[in-house]
């Protein structure tokens, strides 16, 4: 009977603070439909299994939409009872339950992040001439017609070039955040990446813009790193009919996790714009990288990026990156096109503002150059 008090006491302290007096009759009581005894339902087993139930979310990064995934789940009162019901404890309180209680269940995947040191190999790599890596990669690298075949789930951009080549290496506005910051994330700014040379440009080029559709530090002058992420838990897997695609969503949740899978292959194609006044007019940034042509491109396996993500927290997500290592200037009525379609063909919202940079991940975490190849 000390038994039976403890586990119902413990299970009414999981479940609520409404529950009668006598838990046991709570949890004990039959329907009408069913009796306490011998009946094994199941619907316990959808919480047990989180991973079979994972929903796409919508979010801001690959980690927290798996996080979100496959998290905690909440349990009721009633899953609870079934629960109970099912191990047959009704009457035997000294029955040994054969499954974890609801809520309980370690999960199978392990969600902290990597040491830099035990990782994969990260992004953003240096591209520039001279520059050199250390890894070897243990996954295959993708190639431009199997980027091609997976379908186009997200589009973003960040603030300055995630990369560093040759064509975009001015690193001051960079230095002066880091400075600033004195390497804490600022929530309120995103991290300036590289930028494409300024000093070049005349007062006319450089004449600011009004964005109507684009959010945040979207400026004349500088330059962001569109990235195109394709994966294969996109739901349309016609190459040729990304056009038609309606499945564009904020985040990296749908590459991710889409449908619920949990190791989809995603490539991502990195573009540097360079926003500038009277620039070429671009018509359709947003359905990829060939309005614009991307000859001088690399092909690497690394990471996903951000400021999540530095020299010791590494990210746990590999990725077949293909990067171009040329600035392209574009109009800002070609730009902030971008961010219109966006929001009136996707209903995005979130990544209609750049996305800070993260630090340029150092030589030892990055593959050796001879992982580097131009995209083919
Ligand atoms: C680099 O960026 C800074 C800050 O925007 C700018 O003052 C400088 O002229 C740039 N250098 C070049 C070579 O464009
Ligand atoms: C893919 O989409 C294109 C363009 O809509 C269409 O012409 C083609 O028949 C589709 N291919 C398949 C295999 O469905």
């Amino acid at each position: 009977m000390l038994r039976l008090l403890a586990v119902t006491a413990c299970l009414a302290k999981v479940a609520i603070a409404t529950c009668p007096d006598d838990p046991e009759v709570d949890l004990c009581e039959t329907t009408g439909e069913e009796t306490g005894s011998g009946f094994r339902s199941s619907p316990w087993m959808a919480l047990l299994l989180p991973l079979a139930s994972a929903r796409p979310k919508v979010a801001t990064g690959l980690a927290l939409a798996l996080a979100l995934a496959v998290g905690a789940e909440a349990v009721t009162c009633g899953e609870l009872k079934d629960f109970y019901k099912s191990e047959q404890c009704c009457g035997s309180p000294t029955t040994v339950l054969s499954n974890p209680v609801p809520g309980t269940a370690t999960c199978p995947y392990n969600f902290n992040k990597p040491a830099c040191s035990t990782a994969e190999p990260q992004t953003p790599r240096d591209l520039s001439t001279g520059a050199t890596g250390s890894m070897v990669p243990k996954a295959a690298t993708l190639t431009d017609a199997q980027a091609n075949f997976l379908p186009l789930v997200n589009v973003h951009f960040h603030l300055g070039a995630e990369h560093k080549s040759d064509a975009y290496n001015n690193d001051t506005d960079a230095m002066a955040y880091d400075a600033a910051s004195s390497g804490r994330r600022l929530a309120s700014n995103p991290r300036p990446g590289f930028m494409c040379p300024t000093d070049t440009l005349t007062d006319a080029q450089m004449t600011p813009y009004t964005f109507q559709h684009c959010k945040g530090d979207v400026q004349v002058g500088k330059s962001y790193e569109v990235h195109y992420v394709h994966s294969s838990a996109g739901t349309d897997h016609n190459a040729s009919d990304d056009m038609n695609a309606d499945l564009l969503a904020d985040g990296l949740g749908g590459a991710a996790n889409g449908r619920g899978l949990l190791n989809p292959m995603v490539v991502v194609q990195g573009q540097i714009y360079q926003i500038v006044n009277g620039g070429p007019t671009v018509n359709d940034l947003l359905h990829g990288w060939t309005v614009v042509g991307h000859a001088n491109s690399v092909m690497y396996s690394g990471s996903t990026t951000g400021q999540s993500h530095d020299n010791s927290v590494c990210s746990p997500y590999v990725i077949t990156w293909h990067v171009d290592k040329d600035c392209h200037q574009v109009s800002p009525e070609s730009f902030d096109n971008l961010c219109k379609q966006m929001k009136d063909m996707y209903g995005m919202s979130v990544d209609l503002e750049p996305h800070g940079s993260r630090i340029l991940v150092s030589s030892t975490y990055v593959v050796r150059n001879e992982y580097v190849v131009p995209l083919a």
